[in-house]
This record gives structure tokens, C-alpha cells and sequence, in this order.
């Protein structure tokens, strides 16, 4: 079983990627909804509420563990991979979506200049700087904060006359380090893809996070097919959300399309 986790709904718009390229596993998917959002809180407490839902998936027999929140991705996971699996589930691994984002815009980047819009904490983290350079020193990356922009979908206003102002507002400066490429660098943003799309211009390649995430990972697979178990006869869906599960479905229904029954879980004690 494959784990997907995300401070809430948004990560949904990763695993329906993963589910369509990679149908054959069974997957776990957990929103935080309870304690999210993510992406104004501290370091720590990232780390700490990532940690215990790593813990919790892998109580529930995931061998791999994908962080689909780029803020998790951002604040907890080097420390997880570098510090904590190693003592407490040797031989099992968590990914994130960062290197995946970073490693496709470095092949796709012509002109070396790349925007990435992301939560605060992000932002703040420097994470999408850091991998970026690692995959090529002499790529110019510019960030954004967009903090408007996770309330903006949770509350379905995409189509709002004053989220295209938003949008401009954030991106207006932007467009003058001419970037080609641009990483949406939070879970909820991929929402926005045409409107972000329509401010930059057409000659900006606006990446689907999903789907380089999907890609990576079935590579990913298939270099560790020692790790990786295929589901049986009947492939198994889960959802599990620390909020309220008519709410979830509700949303979950919107990202992806189906009906989807969740389960209620708690975090909080888990250790
Ligand atoms: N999932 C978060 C991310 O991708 C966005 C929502 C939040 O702030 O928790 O950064």
C-alpha cells in the first residue's frame, strides 16, 4: 500500500495523477484537515504533525509514503529521511514533491529563469531554491508567497472576479524576470492553472504538478521493485481525514470526480 499524505484536500489533486498512471497499487490517502492549514505554521510543528502521520501510515502497512504537500515536502522531509526513518522504519522511505518539481523544471527551462508560487512556509523554507540550484547552479529561481490563494479554492472562488486581481497582483512582477517555467509549489494552486496561465502568457510552461509527481514515482517503482507490492485481486482506496468526514467528501467528490466515503481519524496522541 502507498500512502499520500497532505495537510488536507489539496494533495488530492497529486494521487488522482498517481491513481491514473500507477492503477495497480493500493493507496491510502490521509488529509489533515483538522490542523491545516499548513503553510503559515512553524518548522516544528510541521515536522512534528508530518511525523505523526508518517507514523500512522506506516502502522497501516504502507511501504512508501508520498508527502503530496509541498509544505510538509518544504519543512519535514529531509529531517524525516535524514533523522527519523533510519531509527524508526529502516527499509521503508517517504518522498516528496519538491525534487520531482525541481528536477522536471531543470530539464524544461530554456532560459534558466523559473517563478515558484508557494505557502509561506514554502517560501520561507528556501526548499525550491535549494533543490533547484542542486539540479543546476546557474538556474535563476524567483519566489512568491500566495497565501490567498489556498482560501481562494477551499471556498471554490476560482471563477470570482476578484481572485484574476489576486492573481495579477501576485504575478505582476514576476513576469519581469521573464521566466519560463513556472512550479506551482502548493497542493491547492493547480486549481488556478488557467487563470496563473492567462497572467504569464502562453509562452510560459506552467507545470502540472500531478503529473510530474505520477512520472517520478512510477520511475521511482521501478528502480525499487524490491520495495513495492502490487495490490492483490481487488485494488484497495482509502481515505482517511482528521477533520470531518462529510466535509471531506464533499470536497473530495469536487477533486475527483467519484463519490468517496472517508474515515474519521485522530492524530493528535499519536506517537
Ligand atoms: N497542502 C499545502 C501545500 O501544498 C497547502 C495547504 C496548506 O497550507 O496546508 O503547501
Amino acid at each position: 500500500m502507498i500512502g499520500i499524505f497532505d495537510s488536507g484536500f489539496g494533495g488530492l489533486t497529486i494521487f488522482k495523477e498517481i491513481e491514473k498512471t500507477l492503477p495497480d497499487y493500493n493507496y491510502v490517502y490521509l488529509g489533515d484537515n483538522d490542523r491545516a492549514p499548513y503553510g503559515n505554521s512553524s518548522q516544528a510543528v510541521i515536522f512534528n504533525q508530518t511525523k505523526q502521520a508518517v507514523d500512522y501510515l506506516f502502522n497501516q502497512g504502507c511501504f512508501l509514503i508520498i508527502l503530496a504537500c509541498h509544505t510538509a515536502s518544504a519543512e519535514a522531509l529531509r529531517k524525516i529521511q535524514q533523522e527519523y526513518l533510519p531509527s524508526k522504519w529502516p527499509g521503508k522511505n517517504v518522498l516528496g514533491v519538491i525534487r520531482p518539481l525541481a528536477e522536471e523544471a531543470s530539464q524544461l527551462s530554456n532560459n534558466k529563469s523559473i517563478v515558484v508560487l508557494g505557502t509561506n512556509s514554502t517560501v520561507e523554507s528556501g526548499a525550491y531554491i535549494r533543490e533547484l540550484k542542486e539540479q543546476d547552479k546557474a538556474l535563476e529561481t524567483v519566489q512568491r508567497a500566495c497565501p490567498l490563494l489556498v482560501p481562494i479554492v477551499e471556498n471554490s472562488k476560482e471563477a470570482n472576479p476578484a481572485t484574476k486581481e489576486i492573481l495579477k497582483e501576485y504575478i505582476r512582477e514576476l513576469k519581469g524576470y521573464q521566466p519560463d517555467t513556472v512550479i506551482l509549489g502548493c497542493t491547492h494552486y493547480g486549481w488556478l492553472t488557467e487563470q496563473i496561465q492567462q497572467e504569464f502568457g502562453n509562452q510560459v510552461l506552467i507545470l502540472n504538478s500531478g503529473s510530474v509527481v505520477a512520472n517520478k514515482l512510477k520511475n521511482y517503482l521501478q528502480r525499487h521493485s524490491n520495495m513495492v507490492k502490487l495490490a492483490g485481486s481487488e485494488v484497495k482506496r482509502t481515505f482517511l481525514t482528521t477533520g470531518d468526514s462529510h466535509i471531506f467528501d464533499s470536497a473530495a467528490e469536487k477533486f475527483l470526480g467519484r463519490i468517496i466515503t472517508s474515515k474519521k481519524i485522530n492524530l493528535n496522541e499519536y506517537e
